[in-house]
């Protein structure tokens, strides 16, 4: 009797799974697409996707991320562009997630599992031909706000460097929020007297003195941040690091309760042969804004022409905390314009790169435009003062408004022939 009571009960409960999702089926494929690449043991997210065991305590979370869209971070608006590293749900992975969890996540057939994915492990650039260590760890103290550091590191080269791929990876993750490696040019003035080899705060920006960001646009050579791949350019392209630059590394640590050293890494493949294309990531910057205490929905534009015909390969929107929506658009000399990417609710906890499916061809005089608007209001909660004018500087409590792109162009073509007017005029006065 026992025995036949216990085998309908089987039966029934069999039954009432027929048709939802399982893990090993239909839900591990998606994972593996979409979610593997920061969720497993040495990447950005907090747990990893890789099994079964590791992934069902999630499920109800899981759930709840894809339907939000928090998960996974993308925040480009898809009506406009195509970009090739877009980690985005279709409608029905989404509700074959929500399906499986509401059906208590079931494991499935562990026949059906998908072969794993063989994920790099360490660099994602493979071996780095060289490698530049911070000449000093950073003592990450266990609690407070730690501002952001800059630290010079010289390269020592004594010919200029074409560069295939960069990345730049912290050794203890847990505690770095992002990481930008930029290259400082042997004539910039950027830090100008700042000592090698030693960690420093940028001197804060006052709202009478008129911003330096002669830095920019120019020198961003890699950076590490929840979002932002490794730099790995196509066959035939690199950057190049002339002789004689350094590396100017920008860390933002945000202690977790205990405390850590860091002593962050820089990899660099060298290009093997003399590339047929240079690609040179650049900005449109405005650095005169001055945002008004409390305004909810504050306007800044910037707009960056060039001087000759080029490729636009990738893009990458930076504010801080007072971002909010960040949108590029191409003017053609015709007059004719397109929308690239329109990121209607920027999180600054997120710095995703956009690389686009197809570079996209601007002739002579097209202009890229950005235009950006801040919260500054109380209700924003990333806003560390909203009774504050906000101006330009390169603290969290101050503003960025930058629009980075990757221009792509002949090797041999010197950078001021790409630049627009104003700057070549600014970069002889220097
Ligand atoms: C680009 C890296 C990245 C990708 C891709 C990614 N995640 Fe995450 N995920 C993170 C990081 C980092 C966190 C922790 C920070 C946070 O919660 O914002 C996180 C947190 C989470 C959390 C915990 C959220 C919470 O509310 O505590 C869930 C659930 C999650 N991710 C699910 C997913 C799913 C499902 C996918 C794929 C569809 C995915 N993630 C793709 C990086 C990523």
């Amino acid at each position: 009797m026992k025995l036949i009571a216990g085998g309908s009960l089987l039966v029934a409960s069999a039954c009432s799974l027929i048709g939802a999702p399982t893990f090993t089926k239909d839900v591990a494929p998606i994972l593996q697409r979409e979610c593997q690449t920061c969720h497993r043991p040495g990447e950005a997210a907090p747990f990893s996707m890789l099994t079964y065991e590791s992934t069902r305590p999630w499920a109800a979370a899981i759930k709840q991320a894809v339907r939000t869209g928090k998960m996974p971070p993308w925040f480009a608006d898809p009506r406009y562009g195509h970009f090739s590293n877009g980690q985005s749900l279709t409608a029905d992975e989404i509700k074959t997630i929500s399906d499986w969890v509401d059906a208590k996540a079931p494991q499935g057939d562990p026949k059906d599992m998908p072969p794993p994915v063989k994920w790099v492990e360490g660099w994602q650039i493979g071996t780095p031909d060289l490698i530049y260590q911070l000449p000093v760890a950073y003592d990450v103290p266990a609690s407070g706000v730690v501002d952001y550091q800059h630290i010079i590191v010289p390269t020592g080269f004594t010919k200029d460097t074409w560069v295939q791929a960069a990345e730049v990876r912290p050794t203890d993750r847990a505690v770095v929020h992002h990481i930008i490696a930029f290259i400082r040019e042997p004539q910039s003035n950027w830090f100008h007297g700042q000592p090698a080899g030693k960690f420093f705060i940028a001197p804060q920006v006052k709202t009478t003195e008129e911003p330096d960001t002669s830095a920019l646009p120019s020198d961003f050579l890699v950076g590490y941040a929840p979002g932002q791949p490794a730099e790995i350019l196509r066959p035939g392209q690199a950057k190049l690091i002339k002789a004689g630059s350094d590396i100017v590394f920008q860390v933002h640590y945000t202690p977790n309760g205990h405390p850590i050293q860091d002593r962050t890494r820089l990899g660099l493949i060298l290009a093997k042969d003399p590339p047929k294309e240079r690609v040179l990531t650049l900005s449109a910057t405005n650095g005169t804004f001055q945002i008004p205490p409390g305004d909810p929905n504050y306007r800044v534009d910037s707009s960056f022409e060039v001087s000759t015909d080029v490729k636009l390969s990738g893009l990458h929107p930076h504010m801080h905390g007072r971002g909010k929506d960040f949108l590029y658009r191409v003017v053609y000399p015709t007059n004719e314009t397109q929308t690239l990417l329109s990121v209607p609710h920027f999180n600054w906890h997120w710095q995703n790169w956009y690389t686009l499916d197809e570079p996209i061809v601007l002739p002579k005089g097209s202009r890229i435009e950005c235009t950006a608007h801040f919260d500054n209001s109380p209700n924003n909660p990333d806003n560390a003062d909203p009774t504050r004018t906000v101006p330009w500087g390169e603290q969290s409590w101050d503003e960025m408004m930058v629009g980075f792109f990757n221009l792509v162009f002949p090797a041999d073509l010197p950078v001021e022939k790409v630049l627009p007017p104003k700057s070549k005029a600014a970069i002889a006065s220097r």
